[in-house]
This record gives C-alpha cells, structure tokens and sequence, in this order.
C-alpha cells in the first residue's frame, strides 16, 4: 500500500472504509485492522450486509456463544457472491441432499458429521504421528539441503504437510506435490470475489472421492474418516452418497495443507533476522520451540476471517445486528490486538500469552490444532537441528493478495 493509500479516519481526511475484497485490503489488510480496532470495532459493510469485528476481545466473546444466535448456515468462508444476497431474516440450514460441507449445519447434523472426522485428531491419536512427521521432515531435508537453495514454505513444510493429509485420507503420499498444488490454486483469490471454494471443489472431490468408493466397495484398509463417514445416517435415516462423504473431507483436505506450511516458513523466517531470538530458542530447543510455535501461529497464521450469520438479534457496542445480517470475525487482526498483546507487531518467540484465537474458538475450533502444533514443532525442531545458517531472500518472497489466506507462499531460502 502506498503512503496515499494509507486508511486515515483523522476529520476531515477522505473516509475510511474497509473491504476484504478490496485489492488494497487484499494486498495488506493490517493497517486496515488497526483502524478497525481503534476506531470502528463493529464495522458495517453495508455491500455485504456484514459487520467487520476486529478487537480480541469482541470476538473471543462472540465465538463463544453457542446457542444458535450465530450459525454457519451460508459457509464460514462465504463468497462475495454469497455476502451480495442480502436475507430478510433467518438463514435456515441448507437441504439435506446434495448435502454441503458440514459445517452449514447448526446442531445435531453439524456435530454428529465433525465427529466422523474427528478421531485422527484428538490428541493420543495425534501423538502417534510425531514419529512419522520426523521422518517426513528428514527425507525432505535430505533433498533440499545438498541444494543450497529451494522454497521454504512449498518444498519444506508443504510437502511434509500435504504427505500428512494424504495419508490421513487414505492417499499415497507421493500424490503430496499435487495435492499441494491443488489446493494452493484453490485458495487463489480474486480481488473482488474472494475465494471460490465451490469452483475448486472438482479438482479436489477428484482424489477424495475415489478414496469413498474404493472404501465403500471393501477395499483397502481401515480409514477411521471415511468409514465413519460411510456409517453415518442423517436424522431422516438416509445416508451420505461417496460424493457427500467426500466434501465433508475438504476441511481436513484444505485447513491441513495450506496453512501449516506458511507458518513454519514465515516463522523461521522471523527467527533469522532476530539472531538473539534464534539463538535463545536454540539453546534449549525442546523446551523452547513449542514456546515459539505459539508466536509463530499468532504472528504468521495467514486465514484472516471467518463469517457466521445471525439467527437472532444481537447487540454489541450499541449496534444491534439482525438475522439473516452476518458478521465476520477477523482473527488476524485479533491476532495483532495490542489490546491482548502489548506491542503486538512484534515477533516475540517467548511473549505470554494466555489466550490465543488463531485456532478459532467455540463450535467451529479448528478440528486440527493439535496436529497443527505438532507438526510446527517437528518441522521447526527439525530444520534447527540440520541447518546451522540459513537467509532468506527477502526481495524474491512473495505473499499474494488474498481476502483469506494471506501468506508467503514463497520464501526462497539459501542454507
Ligand atoms: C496452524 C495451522 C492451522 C490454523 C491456524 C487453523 C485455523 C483454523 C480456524 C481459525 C478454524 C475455524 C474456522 C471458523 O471458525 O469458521 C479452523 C477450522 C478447521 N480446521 Fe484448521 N487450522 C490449522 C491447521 C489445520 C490442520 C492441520 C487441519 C487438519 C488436518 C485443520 C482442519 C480444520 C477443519 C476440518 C476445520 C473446520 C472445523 C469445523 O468447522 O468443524 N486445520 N482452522
């Protein structure tokens, strides 16, 4: 953004307004969010019928709330061409068949699917793959280092991260590279539109899909997800058809590749240019480094926003929002309160911080966090342990405009 473009609310300057699906918001949205903090904590976009909320606290309270005054009902990652319809009143859940991806339902349905894919993830289960990440990151180490020079965030944490999810849903793991590069076209946003999931669903029903059927006919081994999945029956007693069972594993398919990957690369990143913060980290790494994956996350975690729409009224700050209004929670800029974090644009590895909304918060809480941290740990661990010096080549990283995943997707590294 150039200084003329800086958002200034001061009297008698033009007037601020935010957008996420403004190509200036898209290409940095933090100045925005600070004026939004300060200034407008319960933003109206009158486009998209949807207030903006941007303080820590506001949202922390808000997410907590579980008792259908906010629903999924038109997706957490809506388009712009969802937000344009503006509704009446309440949005009910969507019909049973084709049955969208879960989390459009309130309870029981939205529940009863999340815990068909959640076995994996609770964190006994979790644990069981340290072993495994270790030596995903070790084989890829073993390639890149005799390079001298590669992409952190794609060829490092991308592909250890996409060989995880393949091999949670029943992939080989050499399909990684494509799954990565399936899902990395998928999170492209345009500026004014944001992220089409529902135009990259094909590409990614076309390795999930078969994954069902092959399962449904008896082939293959156990897959807790799919299996639990292929059991399920609906409240009218009808069950999920391969398809349906597919798109219900797109959250663990897309949220499990794309975002650890940034993390890692963009918090490695922060630690090289600190060599104090680096060098204090290294000097105890076991203790440490779980210390520093919770900056990472909060500094480095690139999903900017999720939305709800309201099924009751509700006030906050003297505004009253209506149903069939939505909100969007802007986790990043939560993540950059000052509020919440003193000096809180600052890459701190062992700042306190006792609570954290990076993951989310209440109904929709990131099923993967625990494997999320897990592997941030093994993958920093890992690489601190193997590359004594490292640089970054700032001028060739490139973090593209995004409405929702805003991170640097290409960190070239040279070791
Ligand atoms: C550090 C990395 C990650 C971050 C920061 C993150 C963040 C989030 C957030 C904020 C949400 C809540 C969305 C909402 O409130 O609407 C979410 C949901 C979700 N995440 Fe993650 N995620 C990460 C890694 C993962 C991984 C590794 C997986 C799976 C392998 C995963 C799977 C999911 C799923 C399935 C949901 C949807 C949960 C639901 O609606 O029931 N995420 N994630």
């Amino acid at each position: 953004m150039s200084a003329a473009q800086q958002p200034d609310c001061r009297p008698g300057r033009r007037p601020f307004t935010y957008d996420p699906f403004d190509p200036d918001v898209m290409a940095d949205p933090l100045p925005y969010y600070r004026v939004l903090r300060d200034e407008h904590p319960v933003y109206y976009l009158q486009k998209w019928d949807t207030y903006a909320l941007s303080r820590f606290d506001d949202i922390w309270n808000v997410l907590e709330i579980n008792d259908g005054t906010f629903v999924a009902s038109e997706g957490t990652l809506p388009s712009a061409a969802v937000l344009a319809g503006h509704n009446d009143g309440p949005v009910a859940d969507p019909p049973l068949h084709p049955m969208p991806f879960h989390a459009n339902f309130d309870a029981p349905i939205y529940d009863e699917v999340r815990r068909c894919t959640a076995a994996p993830f609770r964190p006994r289960n979790v644990a069981k793959l340290a072993d495994r990440i270790r030596v995903l990151a070790n084989e890829r180490l073993d390639e890149l280092l005799p390079r001298g020079r590669f992409d952190l965030t794609q060829e490092y944490g991308g592909i250890v991260a996409a060989s995880v999810v393949c091999e949670l849903v029943g992939l080989p793991a050499d399909l990684a590279p494509d799954v990565l590069a399936t899902v990395n076209a998928g999170s492209l946003a345009q500026p004014g539109s944001g992220v089409e999931v529902a135009n990259a669903r094909p590409g990614y029903l076309e390795y999930l899909t078969p994954v069902v059927a092959r399962r449904r006919a008896g082939q293959g081994s156990e897959l807790p997800i799919v299996d639990n999945l292929l059991n399920y029956r609906l409240p009218d007693g009808s069950a999920l058809s391969d398809t349906e069972a597919a798109v219900q594993m797109l959250g663990v398919f897309i949220g499990g590749t794309e975002t650890v990957p940034k993390i890692v690369a963009h918090g490695l990143w922060e630690l090289s240019s600190r060599p104090d913060q680096l060098a204090e980290v290294r000097s105890d790494m076991d203790a440490n480094v779980p210390v520093a994956r919770e900056e990472m996350i909060r500094y480095c975690a690139p999903a900017q926003w999720f939305a709800r729409t309201l099924r009751r009224p509700f006030t906050l700050h003297d505004t009253t929002m209506r149903p069939g209004q939505r909100i969007i929670s802007l986790l990043a800029s939560a993540n950059r309160d000052e509020r919440e974090f003193p000096d809180a644009d600052r890459f701190v590895w062992n700042r306190p911080m006792p609570r954290l909304l990076a993951f989310g918060r209440g109904q929709h809480f990131c099923l993967g966090a625990h494997l999320a941290r897990l592997e941030i740990a093994i993958m920093v661990t890992e690489w601190l342990k193997r590359v004594p010096e490292f640089r970054v080549d700032t001028a060739a990283a490139f973090r593209p405009p995004s409405s929702f995943q805003w991170g640097w997707s290409e960190l070239p590294v040279e070791v």
